[in-house]
C-alpha cells in the first residue's frame, strides 16, 4: 500500500501570530526545488489557536495544511477556554491534533475525553491526528503494547471504518518528547507495526494498510532518514525542529 508521507509541525505554545507568519515566510523563501519532489509529503503545521489566522494568510497559495492543536467535544456551551469543532471549521481549519501526551500529562485528559474529542471532530468533518504513546515507566515495566492497545481501542471507540479514513495516528513515546532522546529506528518500527496490526484487528486489514502512522519524539534532520525508511513509519509529528525553517525544510526533504 502506497501511503503518502506526512511531515507535521506541532508548534505547541510557541509562535505569536507575527512570529508564525515569519516562520512561514522563511519556509517559503528557502524552499528550493528539492522540497517539491514528486513524492513530496503532505506538510502540515499546527500553530496555537491565536496564530492560526496569520498562518493561514501566510500559507495562501502553498500546499501547507494549517491545523489546530486541540478541540472540545461540545458544539458550544459553558466550557471556558475551550474551542469547538464548529469554530475551527468556520475558520477553514481542516486538521486537528487530539490526545497529545502533554494534554494528557498536564491537563488531565483521559482516553475517555480524547475519544469524545475524536468523535466530535470527525463528526464535524475534521481530520484527526490522534497521539498515543507510553511513558518511560511503562516502557521499563514492559507494558508498552498493553498501553498502546488500550489507547487505540478506547480513543477510537465508536469510530467507523469510513471515519477512520480521516484519522492519522501519531506514535509519540512520552520519554522521547522534547528530551533529545529519540526511539531507535527498531524501537519505533516495532510499535508502529504493532499499531498497524491492531488496526487490522479492530477495523480491517485494508484499513490498516491505508492508515498513516507518524512518529513523534525528538525527530530532527539527523535522525529523520532512518526513521522514515522504516516500513510502518509514514512521517513525523515534530515539535522543536518544526520551529526552525531550515530544520523543518530538511525534514520535508528527508520524506521525499
Ligand atoms: P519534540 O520533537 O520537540 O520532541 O516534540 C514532539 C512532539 O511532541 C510533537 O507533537
Amino acid at each position: 500500500m502506497d501511503r503518502k508521507k506526512v511531515i507535521a509541525g506541532n508548534w505547541k505554545m510557541n509562535m505569536t501570530a507575527s512570529e508564525g507568519a515569519q516562520l512561514i515566510a522563511d519556509l517559503k523563501a528557502n524552499c528550493d526545488g528539492s522540497c517539491k519532489c514528486a513524492t513530496a509529503p503532505e506538510v502540515m503545521v499546527f500553530p496555537p489557536f491565536t496564530t492560526i489566522a496569520a498562518v493561514q494568510e501566510a500559507t495562501k497559495g502553498t500546499p501547507i495544511i494549517v491545523g489546530a492543536q486541540n478541540v472540545h467535544w461540545a458544539a458550544n456551551g459553558a466550557f471556558t477556554g475551550e474551542i469547538s469543532a464548529k469554530m475551527l471549521v468556520e475558520m477553514g481549519v481542516t486538521h486537528v491534533i487530539i490526545g497529545h501526551s502533554e494534554r494528557r500529562q498536564y491537563f488531565g485528559e483521559t482516553d475517555e475525553t480524547v475519544n469524545q474529542r475524536v468523535k466530535a471532530a470527525l463528526a464535524a468533518g475534521l481530520k484527526v491526528i490522534l497521539c498515543i504513546g507510553e511513558t518511560l515507566e511503562q516502557r521499563e515495566k514492559g507494558v508498552t503494547e498493553a498501553i498502546i492497545e488500550k489507547q487505540v481501542r478506547w480513543d477510537l471507540a465508536d469510530v467507523t471504518m469510513e471515519q477512520l479514513d480521516n484519522v492519522i495516528l501519531a506514535y509519540e513515546p512520552v520519554w522521547a518528547i522534547g528530551t533529545g532522546k529519540t526511539a531507535t529506528n527498531e524501537q519505533a518500527q516495532e510499535v508502529h507495526a504493532f499499531v498497524r496490526a491492531l488496526i487490522a484487528k479492530i477495523f480491517c486489514p485494508v484499513c490498516a494498510g491505508k492508515i498513516r502512522i507518524l512518529y513523534g519524539g525528538s525527530m530532527k534532520p539527523a535522525n529523520a532518514a532512518g526513521l522514515l525508511a522504516q516500513p510502518d513509519i509514514d512521517g513525523g509529528l515534530i515539535g522543536g525542529a518544526a520551529l526552525k525553517a531550515a530544520d523543518f525544510l530538511a525534514l520535508i526533504k528527508a520524506a521525499c
